[in-house]
């Protein structure tokens, strides 16, 4: 900082080395057996954190945690239900958020609304929420659901775009009014572009721009209104590649989904197998869903078991070698380095 309390420019220039060493000091590894210890100390309405900078770890996009639904008995039960259940006992609303979020059931069976359609799942399903849809996950089963979500609220709040929506709080809603309780649209006002007809000057260049920046919002939102959101644990299609064992891609750009931030696979490894070293631009949260053994990530060595959570920071080689045999999940924020021409990953 010079004097004056600006930055200067020297520290851009130091800002790089002095992430790395802030990375090579990132906690890399949360345990599933705490993570379950806080989650019987804690009410159904918090989650556990899983991965999130203030528990250590340098991530700058990605945070985890676990959560319970309570069967929908119970939640009959609290207060203001039946009426946020709505007219004609359909159950939508909920909560929305500009961040993107992926789930994985952990254990349980119920289904989710997303956007007014209703998605039944099991433990080892996925639901891939879009931007900004309205959702809500019921519980059909006697016992809570868990489930392990991963979002991008870190990144989102970096750039000022973290907007949740809440049915129980109407009075912090920016873009949905109470009025229209139902809304849908992240949009204000729609399809409506603001700019009549005669106001698009000629065919010049500019208008054209012009055009295809306001218009964005809602061509975006009718795209992700067709994204996938329901993956089934039965469904997931391992194949080999290079990074060793089999891979199982979840949600991914390439593959239907309106993903710009987030990324998820699952990997699966024979016992005694290891997988690729590599490194990448992105960062990485890792659940341990099946097996045991360890990472090499970095210049350390973790060793893992089911239900644990590993972390690799960007630009950090890593390796995961299994024990026995290993089924891995893990979430990166590839799509996002994708979008911003930030994707590097190096192989071997
Ligand atoms: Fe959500
Ligand atoms: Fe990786």
């Amino acid at each position: 900082m010079s004097e004056a309390g600006s930055p200067t420019y020297e520290s851009n220039v130091f800002f790089a080395q002095d992430e790395m060493e802030r990375r090579s000091k990132s906690t890399l590894v949360r345990r599933g057996a705490d993570i379950h210890r806080e989650l019987e100390e804690i009410d159904y309405r918090n989650p556990v954190s899983v991965i999130d900078p203030s528990l250590g770890f340098q991530s700058r996009t990605l945070r985890c945690f676990v959560n319970r639904v309570a069967p929908a008995r119970e939640q009959e039960r609290s207060e203001g239900w039946k009426e946020r259940k709505g007219a004609g006992g359909g159950t939508h609303l909920g909560h929305r958020h500009t961040v993107e979020a992926v789930i994985y059931f952990l254990q349980g069976k119920g289904y989710s609304v997303v956007n007014g359609v209703r998605y039944d799942w099991k433990a080892g399903d996925f639901i891939c929420i879009p931007v900004f849809a309205w959702h809500r996950h019921v519980n059909t089963g006697d016992e809570p659901t868990v489930h392990l979500a991963v979002v991008s609220v870190p990144f989102h709040k970096a750039i000022g775009l973290s907007v949740f929506e809440d049915e129980q709080y109407p009075e912090q809603w920016i873009f949905a009014s109470p009025e229209s309780f139902s809304g849908e649209s992240l949009v204000p006002g729609a399809a409506d572009t603001g700019v009549a007809d005669e106001e698009w000057q000629g065919n010049s260049l500019a208008s054209e721009v012009y055009r295809r920046e306001v218009e964005f919002a809602v061509a975006e939102e009718a795209e992700r209104q067709h994204s996938e959101v329901l993956v089934r644990g039965e469904d997931l299609d391992f194949q080999p590649t290079p990074l060793g064992g089999e891979t199982a891609y979840v949600v991914h750009p390439d593959l239907g989904f309106n993903a710009r931030v987030l990324a998820t696979y699952v990997q699966r490894l024979r016992q005694g197998e290891a997988s690729a070293r590599h490194r990448h631009m992105y960062e990485e949260a890792v659940y341990v869903l099946q097996g045991s053994g360890h990472s090499r990530i970095g210049d350390q060595e973790v060793t893992w078991g089911p239900g644990d959570v590993l972390f690799v920071p960007p630009l950090t080689w890593h390796e995961h070698h299994a024990g026995d045999e290993a089924r891995l999940l893990t979430h990166t924020n590839y799509p996002l380095t994708r979008n911003i021409g930030l994707s590097i990953t190096q192989h071997g």
